[in-house]
């Protein structure tokens, strides 16, 4: 064909690549015109025929043609394809009620695992299990636990405070719960929190700027006494150890809150390197903070006197070293993956 039936048969053509409808009708109508005999390739053989004056031009015309319709097929294919792949969704459901074959995604980490213990330990014995924001401000943290602006034992708080809104800090203990706690509920009480607290320590083998607490309180308008918060202490240690016979021990202390207050410790042993809890023990290991309600407290939380409670916090990521034998804190933040494989559950 020359030039001009090629274009005379163009817009045919063209018609009929839009009207295909599947690559192999696609495909083969390019090869019917540009494949090796195609009616195009053949046109391009024709030009030694043409004279030299015409070449030029005849040879920009057969490229015209042969361009519009390799655009065409270009476009025709695209739409093919965006087509199959609609089809494609169309008839592929995803059933996502489908099981997991091989649970093996991952585990809990252990600090969660503790975490769920001790959460269903005081829930089973009918105490509240509440959380506060870790988001806290003076009030919470320092006012109404008895440590005024200016108070020494604020120094010993590292806090983070927020400079981008004020009033806010990251909450050093979790005692800030209890203040919430007694402003909802008056003096009835008997909970626990356990979260997230925040201290501007650096990172070591025995200090993280971050680590959990577990806090205890128990409110009443009858009386409560220092042997009601020994005998839960010892229900606390002896669960969370999974040791029935236990020894423990208060220290005088301070705490601005507590009124007395007390360091709390444990007997222990060493045997093979490893740590034991026992009554047996020769030493002592500190456990955590605890002591009675600070009359102070009592009215910051608007509780009409003479009111009785007992208070305890302890950290989460030392007891569980102990009791698992972990010499780092870093490695509770890790990302290796085989150790959290080995602690996980
Ligand atoms: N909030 C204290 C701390 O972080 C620990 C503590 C001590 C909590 C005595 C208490 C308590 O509830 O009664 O160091």
């Amino acid at each position: 064909m020359n030039p001009q039936e090629l274009e005379n048969n163009l817009d045919y053509w063209l018609k009929n690549i839009n009207k295909t409808t599947s690559f192999k009708e696609l495909e083969q109508l390019k090869s019917d015109l540009l494949g090796k005999s195609g009616t195009i390739t053949l046109a391009f053989k024709t030009i030694s025929e043409v004279s030299v004056d015409e070449k030029k031009l005849f040879g920009e015309r057969l490229n015209k043609i042969k361009s519009s319709i390799e655009d065409f097929i270009l476009t025709k294919k695209k739409e093919l394809e965006e087509y199959s792949m609609l089809e494609k969704l169309k008839n592929e459901t995803l059933d996502i009620t489908l099981p997991i074959k091989n649970n093996k995604f991952g585990g809990l980490h252990i600090i969660t695992q503790a975490i769920r213990r001790i959460r269903n330990h005081y829930l089973a014995r009918g105490f509240s299990v509440l959380d506060g924001p870790e988001i806290e401000n003076d009030f919470f943290n320092f006012d109404a636990l008895n440590m005024p602006k200016h108070h020494p034992a604020r120094q010993s708080h590292d806090t983070f405070y927020l400079k981008e809104i004020e009033d806010s800090l990251l909450r050093t203990h979790t005692s800030c719960v209890q203040i919430r706690t007694m402003l909802n509920k008056g003096a009835n009480v008997r909970m626990i929190s356990i979260g997230k607290t925040y201290r501007n320590d650096a990172l070591d083998a025995t200090h993280s700027p971050m680590f959990h607490q577990v806090e205890c309180l128990v409110v009443d308008k009858k009386p409560i006494n220092i042997g009601h918060l020994k005998s839960e202490l010892r229900r606390f240690v002896s669960f969370f150890f999974e040791v029935e016979d236990i020894a423990i021990r208060f220290r005088p202390s301070f705490f601005p809150f507590t009124e007395p207050g007390m360091e709390v410790d444990c007997k222990y042993f060493k045997k093979e390197g490893k740590l034991i809890i026992s009554k047996d023990g020769d030493k002592w290991l500190e456990i955590g903070g605890a002591g009675m309600v600070h009359p102070n407290v009592f009215k910051a939380c608007n509780i009409e006197q003479p009111a009785y409670g007992f208070a305890f916090g302890v950290g989460l990521e030392r007891l569980i070293m102990l009791k698992s034998g972990i010499k780092d804190i870093r490695n509770l933040f890790d990302t290796d993956n085989r150790w959290l494989k080995y602690y996980g559950q």
